[in-house]
């Protein structure tokens, strides 16, 4: 999508003075500690899908107005748009007074009363598109209207204001829900609260408007009855998905358009070129971004800042959030956070990686590893059952099964490093401080607490010693006693073979 073009389109009948978004209200029915329009879908709040819209349209100022959880909400919108500004709206309730005081704090700032068209939208609207705000705008510079409002043909238009037209198709008038005869309440086109004002007319207007109504509030809705007995042209856009003008009052709305606006990303991205095996069991943030020709199978969430780069295959069962990863990678049943992976690596399955995790080029982390903090240079393997942590691993080396770093003395981090072209053997404990050369290699069930200078090996184990006999001695009458007992008896198998392992690997 091009805002920029669109923007510059809308540019010629004169780019919005304002968006106000309306967040004032308490939002009681979604039952939580948290204000309801910072409740999330698809990655970010409720208000900040609202922002993102409103923003994009390119208004001369974006007002949120604000009351409930005043200073949460002011925080929220201050770190998803820093140049937002915010007013408080004051004890009178209604959308019409917040709309009011907005528009006397947008007059304040710029010293003058704003003049051309004046938006308004709720923060709790989140799959209201740019789009559609730019055709309600662009709808209301060309038929010159006082104001246009964003309307919905509903089945059960239950609760909503109701669109009144006079027979040439204009609107006369909005009649709340609470308010309306059952003549009215049989009207199935409501407001969907999302319209285009002229500055001058709504702030006129707006000084008319009174709280003698079921429910003692100054009504929004009031201005466009007022606006058009002004001789104003009061028109309705209608939208035909529904979804784009719905708002969540409750957690079981909030969920279902989750839901719809995943189902919206994710068809985006496969129109895009990215293979989704499973779209009603794949999760993809707005936020994401994905390249063409990625595979994602089933079960899979990307979260945040998660980039996948083309022809990696991400899942199955993985959860990956603010993941970058390279072309080519495969990255298998893992949860990631705060990681980079090289193009052509692999990882998993059952793998954890923490934050600070950055896996080379054609590198790999295999099942059951945990990492954090860890740098692995290009084509490293880790293949399985250990931790890495504040650690720096070069090229090409092989950490053996279950190696750990033993990276914290109860007080303090310490850092491990390993070389590159290293080979270390199985269950290897890295007890940091400490470092390995280039090329050096450990025996199986190393403790390496000193370093290990480039090209030796490192044996830690004391030799073993075998007691003959001790399971007839000290277990007589068990099957173990029974079996080497047989085993005594018969003949030598002779000594074991091995089979030569690629060099590649250490690990089968
Ligand atoms: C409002 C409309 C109704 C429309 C419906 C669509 C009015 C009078 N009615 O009804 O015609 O069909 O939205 O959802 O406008 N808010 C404030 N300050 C306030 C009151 C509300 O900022 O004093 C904000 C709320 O946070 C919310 C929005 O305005 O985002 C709508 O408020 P709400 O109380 O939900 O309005 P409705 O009664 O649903
Ligand atoms: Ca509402």
């Amino acid at each position: 999508m091009s805002t920029q073009d669109e923007t510059t389109h809308l540019e010629g009948a004169g780019v919005p003075a304002a968006v106000i978004v309306l967040a004032a209200g308490a939002g009681t029915r979604m039952k939580s500690r948290t204000p309801k329009i910072l409740h999330r879908i698809g990655g970010i709040s409720m208000i900040g899908h609202a922002l993102r819209a409103a923003r994009a349209i390119g208004p001369r100022e974006l007002a949120v107005v604000v009351r409930h959880e005043r200073d949460r909400v002011a925080e929220h919108v201050g770190s998803m748009d820093p140049e937002a500004v915010l007013i408080d709206q004051d004890e009178l309730p209604g959308t019409g007074r917040a709309v009011q005081v907005a528009l006397e704090g947008l007059d304040a700032r710029s010293g003058s009363p704003l003049s051309g068209t004046v938006v308004v939208t709720y923060g709790d609207v989140p799959l209201l598109t740019t789009q559609t705000l730019q055709e309600l705008v662009a709808v209301h510079h060309r038929e010159a209207n006082a104001v246009s409002v964003l309307t919905a043909v509903l089945e059960d238009p239950t609760g909503y204001g109701r669109i009144q037209r006079h027979e040439d198709g204009t609107v006369l008038a909005i009649v709340e829900h609470k308010d309306a005869s059952p003549e009215q309440r049989a009207i199935r086109e409501v407001n969907s609260g999302i319209y285009a004002f002229d500055a001058d007319v709504l702030r006129r207007a707006l000084t008319l408007v009174d709280a003698s109504n079921a429910q003692g509030e100054m009504y929004l809705t009031d201005v466009l009855a007022i606006a058009r007995a002004d001789g104003g042209r009061v028109a309705a856009v209608v939208q035909e998905d529904r979804w784009q003008v719905e708002g969540a009052n409750d957690r079981v709305q909030l969920a279902a358009l989750g839901a719809e606006l995943n189902r919206r990303v994710v068809e985006q991205w496969m129109l895009a070129g990215v293979t989704v095996l499973d779209p009603s069991t794949t999760w993809i943030d707005s936020t994401v971004v994905l390249e063409e020709d990625v595979t994602i199978l089933p079960g899979t969430q990307l979260h945040g800042e998660t980039a996948v780069a083309r022809d990696a295959v991400v899942g199955p069962d993985t959860t990956l959030t603010d993941v970058v990863i390279g072309e080519g990678a495969h990255v298998v049943r893992t949860h990631g956070s705060g990681a980079r992976i090289g193009a052509g690596a692999s990882v998993g399955p059952f793998t954890y990686l923490r934050p600070g995790t950055v896996l080379g080029e054609d590198g790999k982390i295999g099942a059951f590893y945990e990492t954090k903090n860890v740098t692995i240079g290009r084509g490293s393997k880790l293949s399985h059952l250990g931790y890495a942590g504040d650690a720096e691993i070069g090229e090409y080396t092989n950490i053996g099964c279950g190696n750990i770093t033993a990276n914290y003395d109860g007080v303090n981090k310490h850092r491990t490093v390993i070389g590159s072209h290293v080979r270390t053997s199985s269950n290897t404990v890295f007890v940091a401080p400490v470092s390995m050369g280039d090329g050096a290699y450990t025996g199986a069930g190393a403790v390496v607490r000193a370093d290990v200078p480039a090209g030796a090996l490192a044996v830690t184990v004391a030799a073993q010693r075998n007691i003959p006999d001790w399971v007839a001695a000290k277990r007589p009458g068990t099957a173990s006693a029974t079996a080497a007992g047989a085993a005594a008896d018969a003949p030598s198998p002779g000594p074991p073979t091995s089979t030569p392992t690629e060099e590649k690997s250490t690990q089968a």
